[in-house]
């Protein structure tokens, strides 16, 4: 396998986390590249069924490295509970010792954050976001602003302590007199980061430029993306986004190996879409259709357990994720909740219901996006189970008719299709 990128190609939880581990299986390196536990990622292997936030989705093989990068931020608790959850389902603590790496460049999220992240979800009231409130905006916010803590500072107290001098009494305004907040005391911070350092400490890896040297030179890497491109803070639906780059541009930068260590750039999309929390959805179904779709998909959120908004498959934005997400090639999840839908659409322009105009490029200012109705072509469902059909050709006709339809709007090749959670409900082209 070439080095290669998974990327979520919609608004997030496309499947992205199936087709990871399933890839990882012929890779040697997976390593996240930006978010944080706002990520949700379900693998399911022989019914078994693990949810990941941070730890990257291959860690469930033996032998394989899995690194945090440098474009990540971390909750130490968080990854903590994460670990835990994951060994109490038979994973040993010690294979995360020797499989879990965490780059010392990446930025922890400190409870100041998170307080940050509510309150200024509540204060927006109907302007909200709909974030996770898991601190990540904020914490990016800082990196950006230059007033983060990262992973290695956790573990030199006396450039720590110098920092919080800078950092805190900045802080500390901001929630008092922005957010109305309770400030935090140097003595407090300190103690969190002790903390901290406590749960990192057994995965960090301070020797990272030599092993990622090795590791670019002659392993397998397979880079995995959270998020989507729709939920991009560049090209998705500003301001209604995450605020790290999960586009496959993002991959070379968060995972410090720059752009030319990277083949291949999977985009997964769901057979249809869906969203969590606020913001534009042309194709979103607010009726009984969206229901059926949610119903049948399981469409809830792994993170938050909130009820994902359900639509049709929007080929529009698709088109757009091909282009600015860099991707070379497509993976089609979830193909079998189509199953017992008569008819199945797509929309493939959108119209402007003030001036009648038809777009077919995809509007960026989100604001305007209440002014467009979807135009959709509509084909006909297969209505018959295709959770166990193992190759393509095994596919109802009118499934194939959809999967080509797809195909020629998108513009780049299908060449992974899912039929279900499970590892084995693959059919690879
Ligand atoms: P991610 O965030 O992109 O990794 O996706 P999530 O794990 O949040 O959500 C995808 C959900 O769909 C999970 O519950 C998966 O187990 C499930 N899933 C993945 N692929 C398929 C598929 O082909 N068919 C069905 N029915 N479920 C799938
Ligand atoms: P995976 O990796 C779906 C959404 C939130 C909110 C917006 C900003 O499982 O696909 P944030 O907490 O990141 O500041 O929230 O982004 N969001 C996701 N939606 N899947 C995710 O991750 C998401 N991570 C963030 O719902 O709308
Ligand atoms: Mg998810």
């Amino acid at each position: 396998m070439k080095n290669t990128v998974v990327v979520g190609a919609q608004f997030g939880d496309e499947g992205k986390a199936k087709i990871t581990d399933l890839l990882a299986q012929k890779a040697d390196f997976i390593t996240r590249f930006q978010g944080g536990s706002n990520a949700g990622h379900t693998v399911v292997v022989d019914n078994k069924k693990y949810a990941f936030h941070l730890i990257p989705s291959g860690i469930l093989y033996q032998n394989k490295i899995c690194m945090i990068g440098s474009g990540c931020v971390i909750k130490p608790d968080d990854l903590n509970k994460e670990i835990n959850d994951i060994v109490d389902k038979g994973i040993s603590l010690e294979h995360f010792k020797q499989c879990l790496r965490i780059s010392p460049l990446a930025h922890i999220t400190m409870k100041y954050h998170c307080d940050i992240d509510g309150y200024s979800e509540s204060e927006l009231g109907k302007n909200k976001i709909g974030t996770t409130k898991k601190g990540i905006g904020p914490t990016y916010t800082d990196k950006y602003a230059r007033i983060g803590i990262r992973v290695e500072d956790l573990f030199d107290i006396e450039t720590l302590s110098k920092k919080l001098d800078i950092i805190l009494p900045k802080k500390n305004k901001e929630l008092e007199f922005v957010y109305h907040l309770k400030p935090y005391s140097k003595e407090e911070v300190l103690l969190e980061c002790a903390q901290y350092k406590k749960i990192l400490e057994p995965y960090v890896d301070f020797n990272w430029q030599e092993n990622l040297s090795k590791i670019k030179k002659d392993k397998t890497i397979l880079f995995e993306g959270a998020q989507g491109v729709m939920l991009d803070v560049d090209f998705g639906t500003y301001p209604f986004v995450t605020s790290s780059n999960p586009i496959a541009g993002g991959a070379g930068v968060g995972a410090s190996m720059g752009p030319f260590a990277i083949s291949e750039a999977v985009g997964v999309f769901k057979a249809y879409m869906t969203r969590v929390g606020e913001g534009a959805f042309i194709t979103e179904l607010l009726d009984e259709t969206g229901e059926k779709l949610r119903e049948i998909g399981a469409e809830f959120g792994v993170t938050t357990g909130r009820p994902r908004r359900c639509g049709w498959f929007d080929a529009i934005s698709a088109r757009y994720a091909v282009l600015v997400g860099g991707l070379t090639t497509v993976a089609i999840t979830k193909l079998d909740v189509l199953d017992k839908f008569d008819k199945i659409k797509i929309a493939t322009a959108y119209k402007n219901k003030k001036t009648g105009e038809i777009v077919k490029n995809y509007p960026t200012n989100v604001y305007t996006h209440t002014d467009y109705e979807p135009i959709y072509e509509t084909l006909d469902g297969w209505g018959e189970d295709i959770t166990q059909c193992k190759t393509y050709s095994e596919l109802p006709v009118n499934a194939k008719k959809y999967l080509s339809k797809l195909e020629e709007l998108l513009g780049i090749k299908i060449s992974i299709i899912s039929v279900g959670p499970d590892r084995e409900q693959t059919i690879f082209i």
